[in-house]
């Protein structure tokens, strides 16, 4: 009989948590709608007592999906932070509150600086608050693949007896090789069974070996009945588990798992390309299933042999995963019933009419200006339409600039709003994009430094289209800017602006806490 395995997505929270890849409230819900048409069983909303952006951020998709999708959110062994995630998750259909805590002695004395049992018992405690806020409750033992495993399982034991409902095993840095994970699961399982059955055994693996699929996997193969994953493998360092290399993996060699998730597939590439257009971070080329050539076949041989049976080199199809035919080029006469299957298909809403409306109108703008709109035209578009809308009057706009280069004293002039303020300057700098960018820093005022600029050409269509990836750092925080036009200038204009609004929006959201990471 075939096992069912259940999917949490951690991508908003682990994966957010990476460098530049952070995202705003609305960027966060629509990416968590994608989440639920790609049918994951639970998100992971995020770390809701590190910030009131992130605090409402999980709110918000607590109540956007929360109906179809079990939420939750990770909380310390602390009681503000369990509060914190009640708070957020309560309003949806099946919420659960996730604490972590270490059990490996590095965690224990270096962390913590307390004795085994005393760290024991503080998870004792916060899984016995958090049961007396939600029936359900996931333990994490951080760690746990370099923790002595007597000390392990007595944790698991004693969480389990507390109320905990999900254990879930984390290779928090990577270390774990498949053979000696899956040893490890087996045991915790076989000790759980007897223990109590209805204790959903689960695992978190990252990726700092590039074994984090394969150590998941072997986890499965060992009684796991529950996987951690983000999209693109997204995470700290090297990342996470990849969803879709596990997801995929279990389908293809479901001769050999036994088991399957109920995921929809066909949706794996939209939701990988929605998180590359929202977070700005591109999926390597080669990488498994959402690669952009991970579906090419190059040379000779292999075309020779697919012409005459797919199978002889194909071990899964395009269609599978959604990835056939993802690009349609759009024109003005593409009409709304094109635009909008567009919009969806790279991931957006478009169930409010008058949103839909006023986004079409840009769209006829954006296509008689640009003749061809593709995909990444699509996504800027209603990104920066859906950004403008929800903090209008609060993002600075670029209206109209103009650079001077010569390798005396480069100049850039620059007209921006935000609301009906405007803002008038030039500057000299070094070049022409450190003029243009000194003059937009003196004009918004903030201390932000710039640590990462890119440039890549797009070259598809009649013109030559020019992005922009920025990174800058604005109170030890750092945010991504990105955005694309013909005119490089531009889009390196609109691309700064782009992350000083983001870093704008988040500090909005921010209140100072205490216990914030
Ligand atoms: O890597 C880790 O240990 C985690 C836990 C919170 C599950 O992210
Ligand atoms: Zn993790």
């Amino acid at each position: 009989m075939k096992r069912h395995i259940l999917v949490l997505d951690t991508t908003l929270r682990d994966g957010e948590q990476v460098p530049g890849a952070k995202l705003n409230v609305q960027q966060k819900v629509e990416f968590a709608q994608q989440l639920k048409r790609l049918q994951v069983d639970m998100i992971e909303a995020g770390f809701p007592a590190s910030s009131q952006g992130d605090f409402q951020a999980v709110q918000e998709i607590a109540r956007s999906v929360g109906d179809a999708v079990s939420i939750t959110a990770l909380a310390r062994a602390v009681k503000s932070d369990i509060d914190a995630v009640y708070e957020s998750i309560k309003i949806a259909q099946d919420p659960f509150i996730h604490i972590v805590l270490g059990t490996s002695n590095i965690h224990v004395d270096k962390k913590f600086n307390r004795s085994k049992e005393a760290v024991l018992q503080m998870g004792v405690d916060a899984v016995k608050y958090a049961k007396s806020l939600l029936p359900r409750v996931q333990y994490s033992t951080e760690d746990a693949s370099r923790s002595e495993f007597e000390y392990l399982w007595q944790t698991i034991e004693a969480v389990v007896k507390a109320g905990a409902t999900i254990i879930n095993v984390p290779d928090t840095v990577g270390y774990a090789i498949p053979e000696e994970f899956g040893d490890l699961i087996r045991r915790i399982n076989e000790r759980l069974k007897n223990l109590n059955e209805d204790v959903i055994l689960s695992v978190h693996c990252h990726n700092d070996l590039g074994l984090a699929t394969a150590n998941t996997l072997a986890a499965i193969k060992n009684g796991a009945d529950k996987v951690e994953c983000t999209i693109n493998g997204l995470g700290e360092r090297a990342g996470n588990t990849s969803l879709e290399e596990v997801v995929m993996g279990l389908k293809v060699r479901e001769n050999s798992y036994h088991c399957s998730t109920k995921i929809k597939t066909t949706e794996l590439m939209r939701t990988s390309r929605l998180l590359t257009y929202l977070t700005g971070l591109d999926v390597q080329v080669n990488k498994a299933i959402t690669g952009e050539n991970a579906f090419a076949h190059s040379s000779g041989i292999h075309q020779d042999g697919l012409l005459k049976d797919k199978q002889v080199y194909e071990i899964l199809s395009p269609e599978e995963v959604g990835a056939e035919s993802m690009e349609l080029i759009l024109t003005a006469r593409s009409g709304r019933h094109a635009f909008r299957n567009a919009v969806e298909k790279i991931g957006f809403e478009t169930s409010d009419s008058a949103d839909f409306e006023a986004l079409f109108e840009k769209f006829l703008a954006l296509a008689d200006a640009k003749k061809e709109v593709y995909d990444h035209d699509v996504y800027y578009l209603v990104a920066n339409h859906r950004t403008h809308e929800a903090a209008s009057g609060h993002l600075y706009e670029l209206i109209s600039f103009q650079v001077v280069t010569n390798d005396l004293y480069p100049t850039a002039t620059v007209k921006m709003n935000k609301g009906t303020e405007v803002f008038k300057g030039s500057a000299v700098g070094d070049g022409p994009i450190d003029a243009l960018y000194s003059v937009i820093k003196s004009l918004v005022g903030l201390d932000v430094q710039l640590k990462d600029y890119k440039i890549n050409s797009l070259s598809r269509g009649k013109e030559a289209i020019g992005r922009v990836n920025i990174r800058i750092e604005h109170h030890g925080k750092t945010y991504a800017g990105r955005a694309m036009d013909t005119d490089i200038i531009k889009a390196s204009a609109m691309a700064f602006l782009n992350g000083i609004n983001a870093a704008l929006l988040d500090t909005a959201n921010e209140c100072p806490n205490p216990l914030k990471r």
